[in-house]
Parts: C-alpha cells; structure tokens; sequence
C-alpha cells in the first residue's frame, strides 16, 4: 500500500527537468495524472490544522503545556487547542501528536476501529480485563444493600464531619468508594486493615493517582516523571497475601509491574470515577436550587429505611438524567485519554477531518481525544452546553443524537465498555438518595462561590474534582 509519503514525492519526479519530454500526449497524459492526483491527495490527504507555535521545536508550546498542568484550570486550558478543530495535530520536538474531539473518531478507537489501536500494553490489557471480568460476575447479583453498610458508614461519617452545619462532601466521597471499590476487588473492606495502612493506602493512592495524572499528559515522555516512590514503598508481596485478586494478577502475569498497572486501573475505575461523580453531581445540585428541588421530589416515593431495591432506583428517571449530565457533560471523569498508537499508516482507520474526509495518521502517531470537550460540544449539546441542565436529557432524543461510545462516553464505549457501569450508578444513585434523604435542607454553603461552570478550580489527577471541594450546608 502506498503511504502519503509515496505519493506526496511523486509529484516532484514527474515535473522534474530531466523527465521532460516534447511529446504533446505525454504532456497531456501527465496532465490529466496529475489533476488525479491532487484530486487523490487532498481528498485523502486532508491538512490537518495543527497548533500554532513560535519557538524552535515548539518549546513554547511544551512551556505552555506545564504551565497548563500546574494550574488549576488544566481542562480549560486546553480549551483553546480543542477550538481549532474537531481534529487537529500539535507538532512537538519534530513529533506530531494527533488530538480529537469528533464523535466518529472517537468511536473508532474505542469500538468499531478498536483493534486497530494498541492501548499500552495490548494483551496483558486483555488478560487483565478477562480477570476482572470474572471478579466482576459478582457484582452484577449486587443489590443496593450491599451498599448499606457503606452509606451508612458515609452519612455517620458526613455527621462527624460537620461543624457549624457545613461539611466538605468531596473527601468522604472519595473515602466512600474507596470502601466500596476494595470490597468489591478483594473480597474484604479496606476496613480490615489498621488505620495505619488505611491512610497509607489513601495516602499512596493519591500520590500514585497525582502522578499518573502527570504521566498521561506526557504521553510519550512519561519516563521524564517517574518518582522512586511511585514504584516503590509498600511492597507487593504484603499486599499480595492479603488479596486473592492481586495473587491471581500475579499468577496470570508474573510480572509485579504489570499487576501494579493492572491494579491501579482497576482502583482508579472504581474509586476516582465514581468519587469525581458523586462530587460533581453535589457540586452542581446546590447550585441549582430548583434541580435540587425537582430531584428530590423525585426521590420523596422511595422508602427511607434503607430497603431500595434495584427497580425502585431504576425508575428515577431525573436522577439518572442528573448524573448523566454531571458525570460527563460537564466534568468527565476520564478527560483525556492516554496517548494511543496507530498501527499502521492508512487512510482507513476512521479517523475523520472536520470536512469528514479521511484522515491519513501515521504509524505510531501518538493520539489523545478529550471527552471533557466532546462532552462540551455545541453541536451535540446545543448551545448551553456549558451549563448544567439535566432537563436535555429528558426526551430521550439526546442519547439518540448523541450515541453512546461516541459522542456520549460516560463508561468508554466498545470493547472497553466499562466493567463496573452497573456498579457505579447504583453505587453512586444509592448514596445520593441516602444523602438527600438523611439532608433535606442540603444546600450551598453562604459565601462559596457559584461561578458558570468551567470557571471554578479543577484538580485532575486521573479523574478531575472541583479544587474548593464541595462545600454543602446541611441545615
Ligand atoms: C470507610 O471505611 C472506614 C473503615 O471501616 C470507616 O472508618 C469510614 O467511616 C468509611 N468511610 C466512609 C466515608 O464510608
Ligand atoms: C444516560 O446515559 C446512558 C449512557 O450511559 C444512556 O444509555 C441513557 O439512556 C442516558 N439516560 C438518559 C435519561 O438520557
């Protein structure tokens, strides 16, 4: 197969001086070849507008990267870039990064082009999802009371924390499906353990969440930011005897750095996500009065003694529109994903410009999409994008428009569908009944601020949280 290499050089042989000839067909002839091939070039070959910059190997823009990384407005920040295009490249060091935003492209990568980008590490990926998939077998018999003692747990611990009748939802969230995420992975609360390795396994958690955040952002150049403490401090083989999934990791893999990715997957799916989730969705709540208002109307026709069942969550409908729109059309958990690799050079992995033609992408092209913007995208969401309206996911037709896996990904889409979608929403559904029932008077706090939304702080690690936290009245 021909790469645009090929075919951009030949132009050049064909009008050099030493071809010429006077033959008048010849002429003609190349001619006409020509024309096909400009015609063939900018048809599959389409310009794909790329970042602009000033300095020598782009250094602005690598400059302008950290500067982005360390504020406190990283998605926003980028904004600007993903304005260009639905589909632009950004040149660094003399490498070209692609960066997307359109749904088709979006889609192929995740689903219908899958196989046709290695993600990492490929198969060892496979081997692990096929483990988590049995661990997860489990949960699909999970009832909302499997969640009791959990929320439970969070609404004494919403209690303690209280004072002056304003807590900080966001750090109990996080310590909510932190419970949740390690019973769920290892057979046993996190609870188990002394408050010693508890802290040290929040603690390290953090910081290893913190750091991948890093290394995502510098694809390619992640080696660049490889603290010793990432690597090291509690040694696998302690935890190893604790859990059986980390033994059956091992077994599978052999190799302590892989079970250490693998599991850091998995520990940032399940507590991250849904934390960043449940963040958001009260973020947002207390801003909205009347939302607010209507979701807990909503919720008035379930008991409250804490016998929900599955079904009765199912029916609220609002509910489910709340977290759909404050799970990934606002704040997505999982913005941009890290860097994949083509396989190939070809015009035929659906990668699309904005005029729709195709997209030539080089081998080994380092590409990212960002689903903070899709999920912001004018297009598909109308022109309030931006804010917080629940109501747009009410007639249903939005899901239509937008596709699921596409230009909707709250779980990924396609083969990487996430395995614990079922999980989280009742997980996280669960804890807001709970909360607004046990808080009826919930509501923001005098004096946080309520900014538009994408001008509040935003900490990303891997998921991304409001930095202010979520500062709630509860009387
Ligand atoms: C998480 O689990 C620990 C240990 O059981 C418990 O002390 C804490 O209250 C729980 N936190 C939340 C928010 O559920
Ligand atoms: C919410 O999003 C999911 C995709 O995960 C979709 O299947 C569902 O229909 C959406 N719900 C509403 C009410 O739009």
């Amino acid at each position: 197969m021909s790469t645009a290499n090929d075919t951009v050089s030949m132009p050049g042989a064909w009008w050099s001086p030493q071809s010429h000839s006077g033959s008048l067909g010849l002429v003609f002839a190349r001619t006409v070849s020509a024309t096909l091939l400009i015609v063939f070039t900018t048809y599959f070959w389409t310009v794909i507008p790329y970042v602009p910059y000033k300095w020598p190997l782009a250094l602005d823009l690598l400059k302008r990267q950290y500067e982005i990384l360390f504020s406190e407005r990283t998605f926003e920040g980028l904004t600007p870039y993903f304005n260009i295009a639905g589909t632009a490249c950004i040149h660094l060091f003399g490498a070209t990064g692609y960066f997307t935003t359109d749904p088709d492209n979006i889609e192929a990568i995740l689903s219908t082009k899958f196989e046709d980008y290695t993600l990492g590490n490929g198969h060892p990926w496979k081997k692990s999802r096929e483990l988590i998939r049995r661990q997860f077998v489990r949960v699909y018999q999970q009832s909302p009371q499997d969640f009791t003692q959990h929320v439970d747990e969070l609404l004494s611990r919403i209690s303690e924390e209280t004072v002056d009748g304003v807590v900080d939802l966001k750090p109990l969230m996080f310590e909510y499906t932190l419970n949740t995420t390690t019973m769920l992975l290892f057979g046993e609360p996190h609870s188990s353990m002394n408050r010693e390795e508890r802290d040290a396994v929040r603690d390290n958690f953090d910081y290893a969440a913190f750091g991948c955040g890093i290394r995502v952002r510098l694809a390619d150049a992640a080696f660049l930011y490889n603290p010793s403490k990432y690597m090291d401090e509690y040694g696998e083989e302690a935890a190893a005897e604790k859990y059986a999934f980390i033994v059956d990791l091992w077994k599978e893999m052999q190799d302590s750095n892989l079970v250490r990715e693998q599991l850091l997957h998995v520990l940032v799916a399940g507590r991250d996500s849904t934390a960043a989730l449940l963040s958001w969705t009260f973020f947002h709540l207390v801003r909205n009065p009347d939302v607010l208002a209507k979701l807990q109307k909503e919720i008035s026709s379930v008991p409250t003694d804490a016998k929900i069942t599955r079904e009765e969550i199912k029916k609220l409908t609002y509910l489910r529109c709340c977290l759909n729109e404050s799970n990934p059309t606002l704040i997505p958990h999982t913005p941009y994903e890290p860097p994949l690799h083509q396989k190939s050079y070809s015009p035929a992995y659906g990668w699309r410009s904005r005029q729709k033609s195709p997209v030539l992408l080089p081998k080994g092209a380092g590409i990212a999409f960002s689903l903070y913007h899709l999920h912001r995208s004018e297009e598909i969401y109308g022109p309030d994008s931006r804010k917080f309206r629940p109501e747009r996911w009410e007639s249903g037709e939005l899901i239509k428009k937008a596709r699921p896996g596409a230009g909707y990904v709250d779980f990924n889409g396609g083969p990487r569908l996430c395995l614990r979608k079922d999980f989280a929403l009742m997980e996280a559904s669960y804890a807001v009944i709970r909360v607004l029932q046990a808080y009826p008077k919930i509501h923001l706090t005098p004096g946080v601020k309520n900014e538009p939304v994408g001008a509040e702080r935003q900490t990303y690690t891997i998921g991304l949280s409001p930095t202010e936290g979520v500062l709630v009245s509860l009387t």
